[in-house]
C-alpha cells in the first residue's frame, strides 16, 4: 500500500491508483470535467489539477498515478486559480447561451423554454407547474406586463417574437378553468412567522414564495380585501382572475388580515420573526441594504417593491417579492443574507449571418398566432427556436464556472466561433461550438462497438468532433446515443424530444 499526502493529510492509495482515486477514497473532493468513470483518462481539461509540492508542477489528478510519499496540494487558492484559468481557456473556445435571451430578460426569471417545451407537447398542466414554481400571480402579471421577454425573443429577429405572455396565460387560464386550486405540496414547515404589510404585487409574491419555502406568512391589508393596489391600478383585469390567484396563494397557507389598522413594522416584530414592508409608493422611501434588502438599523425588517422604486413595473415588483422572500428565508435560517445573484450564463450576442437558419431547423415556420386554444398553443410554442442550452441545469462546465467564480470572457479574442446545429440524428442534437473536445462520446461509442462511431478530425486548433468517412450522426450513434449524451459534460450533445405531429 502506498501513501500520499493531500493538503497535509496522509491517505492510503492502492497500487496503480490515480491521485484522483486516492483523494476520492479518502473523501477529498477534486473537481473533474473531462474525466469519465471507468474509462482511461483523456486528461484534456486540467480542471482536476493538483500541485506537486516538491516541484511546484501542476498535474492532472485524473491521469497521474500515485507515487509513494508524494505530497500534493488540492485546495489552495493557487490550485483554484489554476483550475479557474483552465475553465476560462475552455470558455474562450466555446459558444452558446446557457439561458435563453427571453429568460435572461424576464426580471422574474421565468424559465420560459421549459414552459414552451411542455406546451409543444400539449402538457398544459406541467407548463402551469413550471410557471407557478417561478412566478407569483402569473394569471394577472402576464396580462398587465410590458413583456420584455417578447422584446428580447430571438425569433423576433426573423419575423415576430413568440407569443410568450399569451402562452403563459393559456396554461394558467386552462388551470383555472379546471377548478379550484388544490393545495400544492407543502415544503417542510420551517416555522418562521413573517408579517407582510401590503398586498400588491410585491407583498403577494413574497407571501407565495415564503409559503413555498415552508414559512407562515400573514398579509396585512388596510382595504377590506387583498390585492388593493392591483385592483386600483389595473381595473381592466377581471376580478375573478385576481381572486383566483389570491385563492391559490391562500391555499398555499398564507393568511390574510384585511381592513384592520396595522402596527408600525418594528412593533410587528413582537409577534413575528420578520416583517416585510411592501406598502407601495408614498412618502420617503426607507433606507435598505442593497444586498440584504433589510432596513438600516432594524434587523428582521425588510422592504421591497414600489415603496423603494415608485415607478417600478409589475414584473419588477413580482421579482422584488421573490428576491426579498429569499432574503427573509436566509435571515430566518440564521444565514448571511444576500439577494440571489443573477444565474450564470454565457452569451452568444448578436447572431452572424446565416446563424438564424441553424436555430430555425427545429421550429415551425408559421407566422405568429395568438394561442386561443390548445392546438394554437402547441403551434405557437413550436415557433420557439430553442435558444437556451438544453443541459443548462446539468452542464459540468457551467457548474464549475459558478463554483470557481469564472469570467467566461477573460480570454476572449474578439472573434467568435460560428454557431451550427446538427439534427441528423432523430434523438440527438449536436452543437459543435459547445464541444470542449474531451473525447468522452468517442470513448462511449467505441465501448458500445458502434460500427462507425465518432472521432476527432483535423489538427491543432482546428481539431473537431466528427463522424469518420463523412458519415452522418445517425449512423455514428446507432446504439449508444443516450450514453453518449449522458457522457458529454456540456450541452454539445443533448437529447431531442420527438414531436408528435
Ligand atoms: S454547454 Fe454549458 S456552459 Fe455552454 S451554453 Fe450550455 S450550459 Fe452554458
Ligand atoms: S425563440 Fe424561444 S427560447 Fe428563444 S428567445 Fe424566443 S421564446 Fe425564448
Ligand atoms: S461532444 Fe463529445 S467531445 Fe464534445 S464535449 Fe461532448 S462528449 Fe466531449
Ligand atoms: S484533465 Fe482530469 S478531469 Fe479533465
Amino acid at each position: 500500500m502506498n501513501h500520499i499526502t493531500i493538503d497535509g493529510r496522509t491517505v492510503p492509495a492502492g497500487e496503480g491508483a490515480t491521485i484522483l482515486q486516492a483523494a476520492r477514497a479518502a473523501g477529498i473532493e477534486i473537481p473533474t470535467l473531462c474525466h469519465l468513470e471507468g474509462f482511461e483518462a483523456g486528461a484534456s481539461c486540467m480542471v482536476c489539477a493538483v500541485k506537486l509540492k516538491h516541484s511546484g508542477q501542476f498535474i492532472p489528478s485524473c491521469a497521474s498515478r500515485v507515487v509513494d510519499g508524494m505530497e500534493v496540494e488540492s485546495a489552495s487558492e493557487e490550485v483554484r486559480a489554476a483550475r479557474r484559468m483552465a475553465l476560462e481557456l475552455l470558455f474562450s473556445d466555446h459558444l452558446g447561451d446557457c439561458l435563453s435571451p427571453c429568460q435572461r430578460i424576464c426580471p422574474a426569471q421565468l424559465t420560459i423554454p421549459a414552459v414552451l417545451e411542455h406546451l409543444r407537447h400539449g402538457r398544459t398542466g406541467e407548463a402551469a407547474g413550471v410557471i407557478r414554481r417561478d412566478l407569483a400571480l402569473p394569471g394577472v402579471l402576464c396580462r398587465v406586463c410590458h413583456r420584455p421577454c417578447e422584446s428580447g425573443c430571438r425569433r423576433g429577429t426573423r419575423d415576430e417574437p413568440v407569443a410568450i405572455a399569451g402562452l403563459v396565460l393559456h396554461a394558467i387560464d386552462t388551470e383555472r378553468a379546471a377548478g379550484p386550486p388544490r393545495t400544492p405540496p407543502a415544503a417542510p414547515a420551517r416555522g418562521g412567522r413573517v408579517a407582510i404589510v401590503g398586498s400588491g404585487f410585491t407583498g403577494l409574491s413574497a407571501a407565495w414564495f415564503l409559503a413555498r419555502q415552508g414559512h407562515r406568512a400573514v398579509v396585512f391589508e388596510s382595504a377590506d380585501r387583498p390585492g388593493g393596489s392591483i385592483r386600483r391600478d389595473h381595473p381592466d383585469v377581471a376580478a375573478e382572475v385576481l381572486d383566483a390567484e389570491i385563492d391559490r396563494i391562500g391555499s398555499a397557507g398564507v393568511e390574510f388580515r384585511c381592513g384592520e389598522p396595522v402596527d408600525a413594522p418594528p412593533e410587528l416584530l413582537d409577534g413575528f420573526d420578520a416583517v416585510l414592508v411592501a406598502t407601495g409608493p408614498g412618502g420617503v422611501p426607507p433606507e435598505v441594504g442593497k444586498e440584504s434588502m433589510m432596513l438600516a438599523g432594524a434587523p428582521g425588517v425588510f422592504a421591497a417593491g414600489r415603496v423603494l422604486r415608485p415607478k417600478g413595473k409589475p414584473v419588477q415588483s413580482v421579482a422584488d417579492g421573490k428576491a426579498v422572500a429569499s432574503c427573509i428565508d436566509q435571515h430566518l435560517r440564521g444565514r448571511p443574507v444576500r439577494r440571489p445573484p443573477k444565474p450564470f450564463s454565457v452569451f452568444m450576442g448578436r447572431l452572424l449571418e446565416g446563424e438564424m437558419d441553424e436555430f430555425l431547423l427545429e421550429s415551425s415556420r408559421a407566422p405568429r398566432g395568438e394561442p386561443a386554444d390548445i392546438d394554437h398553443a402547441i403551434a405557437e410554442s413550436r415557433r420557439c427556436v430553442l435558444c437556451h442550452c438544453a443541459k443548462a441545469d446539468s452542464c459540468r462546465l457551467r457548474q464549475l464556472a459558478v463554483d470557481h467564480g469564472v469570467n467566461p470572457n477573460r480570454f476572449s479574442s474578439g472573434e467568435r466561433l460560428r454557431y451550427s446545429r446538427n439534427i441528423e440524428h432523430p434523438l440527438v442534437r449536436f452543437e459543435p461550438a459547445k464541444c470542449i473536445r474531451c473525447g468522452n462520446c468517442i470513448r462511449v461509442a467505441g465501448d458500445h462497438a458502434e460500427t462507425l462511431g465518432l472521432t476527432f478530425i483535423g489538427r491543432g486548433f482546428d481539431v473537431h468532433l466528427g463522424v469518420p468517412f463523412h458519415g452522418r450522426l445517425s449512423d455514428a450513434l446507432r446504439v449508444a446515443a443516450g450514453e453518449a449524451v449522458a457522457a458529454c459534460p456540456t450541452g454539445a450533445l443533448t437529447l431531442r424530444e420527438p414531436e408528435e405531429s
